[in-house]
């Protein structure tokens, strides 16, 4: 037997734990940083509603058209969608805070790769749009108030796993002008109303995760 253990013990036992603490502090932070998800970005692209459109000047077709992108900016997960609900809503604070439901349909659920854009061009049918006072507001120069709102579900691919389901809900208004078209020709993005703990975006999770890393180091 050598003098190993008799002659060095504390300072052996000390940097064997130091390194042990080490090695676990690093690797949480690099579990971390391969297992953080960001959340898709949605955002429409591009609306057209004819009836809106002044030199058509009829309401008689009453459809509306919606270009809707999703952007997966995860370097290394792939993201399963649910079926996507989709509901559109008139905005005349006067008749209902809420807006006045005119559509709603559901896009099949998909899967979308690491770094992939899609996008989801759809004519849906409209009911109950107000579209004498609608007409009235684009004529008189002003922007008609429109919101979509979309309800799904998303699972992060990791590798060869797949994380548990959690909703995602996202909304955001748009004006529309005389031409019946969306007045912003930049996207217009979807949001959420409140951030998510974990979403991987999330300024508590960075702060809990460096908190425990420095209390194991
Ligand atoms: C509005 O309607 C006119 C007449 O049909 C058409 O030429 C024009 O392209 C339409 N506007 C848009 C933005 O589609
Ligand atoms: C729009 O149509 C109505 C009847 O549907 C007509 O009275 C009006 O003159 C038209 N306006 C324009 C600008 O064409
Ligand atoms: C969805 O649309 C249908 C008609 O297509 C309507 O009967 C139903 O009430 C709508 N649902 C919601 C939640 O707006
Ligand atoms: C809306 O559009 C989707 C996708 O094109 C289609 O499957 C669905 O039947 C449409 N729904 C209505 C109510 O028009
Ligand atoms: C909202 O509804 C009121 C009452 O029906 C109407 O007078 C007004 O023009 C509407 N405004 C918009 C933006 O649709
Ligand atoms: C979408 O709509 C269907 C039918 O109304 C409902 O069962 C489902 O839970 C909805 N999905 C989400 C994520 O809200």
């Amino acid at each position: 037997m050598s003098d190993y253990g008799s002659h060095d013990g504390g300072t052996g036992c000390f940097r064997c734990c130091f390194s042990f603490t080490l090695t676990l502090g690093l690797t949480s932070i690099f579990m971390w940083l391969s297992l953080r998800t960001s959340n898709p970005i949605l955002s429409i692209q591009d609306v057209y509603i004819p009836a809106l459109n002044k030199t058509l000047n009829s309401t008689s077709y009453q459809s509306i058209y919606l270009d809707l992108k999703f952007d997966n900016g995860n370097k290394d997960k792939g993201i399963y969608y649910a079926p996507i609900n989709i509901t559109l809503y008139y905005i005349n604070d006067s008749i209902a805070h809420t807006g006045i439901p005119i559509s709603n349909y559901t896009l099949p659920g998909f899967y979308q790769g690491h770094n992939k854009k899609a996008r989801r061009k759809n004519w849906n049918e409209t009911y109950g749009v107000p579209w004498d006072a609608a007409v009235k507001v684009v004529v008189g120069g002003k922007l008609a108030v429109f919101r979509v709102d979309l309800a799904t579900a998303i699972r992060f691919k990791i590798l060869f796993w797949k994380t548990k389901k959690h909703r995602l809900v996202v909304g955001a208004d748009f004006g529309v002008n005389d031409l019946g078209q969306k007045d912003r020709k930049k996207g217009t993005r979807l949001k959420s109303g409140a951030p998510g703990l974990f979403s991987g975006q999330s300024p508590v999770a960075v702060l809990l995760v460096v908190f425990s890393t420095l209390l194991l180091v």
